[in-house]
């Protein structure tokens, strides 16, 4: 897949992956969100989560950032008149190919969220890296997939057999403690959620097939297929909000 067919598809989807604004505003009340808290909304993509952060926290400061330009620009974009939000180039870990800012660097941060994007990087290096991110009292909540039972269907396993560290929620738990730090809270996100994912991204594969070529197909085809899949098995796997704080 070419990063050109990839952007083809998702350039100003409203957001790259599930969720919806009551998981923000469950994870900041969990979290005991003050009004004018300081936010980073890590990996933001195209910055789906930041009103509902906003909204959490009026009188915050958030920093969102992606590793992807094309997301970034998509984020600033959105955001450029609000003096409340700066987006940037940045990683969920700072790596020694690039100079590019991680938390640690941007923060400290009383709240850090991180939908869909923490298995990028392994969720206790992501934990472990992000504990110098945090204010004293500060969380973190972050979305992760996970299976939702023990014995999940063939085509499923399948599909996942990719992602090695598929766990469970009691998996998740136990790397949360491994990194030093512990659950508060969790909830699994709703199919309303996935929808405000796969929705906008369906109509974008109807309007783009027509004349599609074959790497676009291929592209198409792919993010279809992940659709289908989460419809048909969707009682079997699912994504799990955590919110976590220092051990
Ligand atoms: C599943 S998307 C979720 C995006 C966004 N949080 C949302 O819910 O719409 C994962 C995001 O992680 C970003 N990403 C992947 N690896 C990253 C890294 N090492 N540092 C920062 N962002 C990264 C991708 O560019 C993408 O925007």
């Amino acid at each position: 897949m070419t990063h050109k067919a990839f952007f083809l598809l998702h350039r100003d989807l409203p957001r790259e992956g599930p969720g919806e604004r009551g998981d923000v505003s469950w994870a900041a009340e969990v979290a005991g969100l003050r009004p004018d808290a300081a936010i980073c909304d890590a990996a933001c993509g195209p910055g789906a989560d930041i009103p509902a952060l906003l909204f959490a926290a009026p009188h915050a400061r958030v920093v969102g950032f992606d590793l992807h330009a094309p997301f970034v620009d998509d984020a600033a974009a959105r955001f450029e008149s609000d003096p409340r939000v700066t987006v940037m180039q940045g990683r969920l870990v700072a790596d020694a190919a690039d100079d590019l800012p991680d938390p640690a660097a941007l923060g400290p941060f009383d709240f850090l969220w991180c939908a869909g994007a923490a298995y990028f990087v392994g969720l206790r290096a992501a934990l472990r890296a992000w504990a110098p991110a945090l204010a004293p009292g500060g969380h973190v909540a972050f979305s992760e997939a996970v299976w939702l039972t023990d014995d999940p269907a063939p085509e499923a396993q399948a599909f996942w057999a990719g992602y090695a560290a598929m766990t469970d929620a009691d998996g998740i738990a136990g790397r949360v403690a491994e990194a030093g730090w512990e659950t508060v809270a969790t909830r699994v996100l709703s199919d309303a959620a996935w929808e405000g994912y796969f929705g906008p991204m369906e109509r974008r594969i109807a309007a783009l097939r027509p004349g599609a070529d074959a790497e676009l197909a291929a592209v198409l085809d792919e993010a279809a297929e992940e659709a289908r899949i989460w419809r048909t098995h969707r009682r079997d796997f699912g994504y799990l909000l955590s919110v976590v704080r220092p051990a």
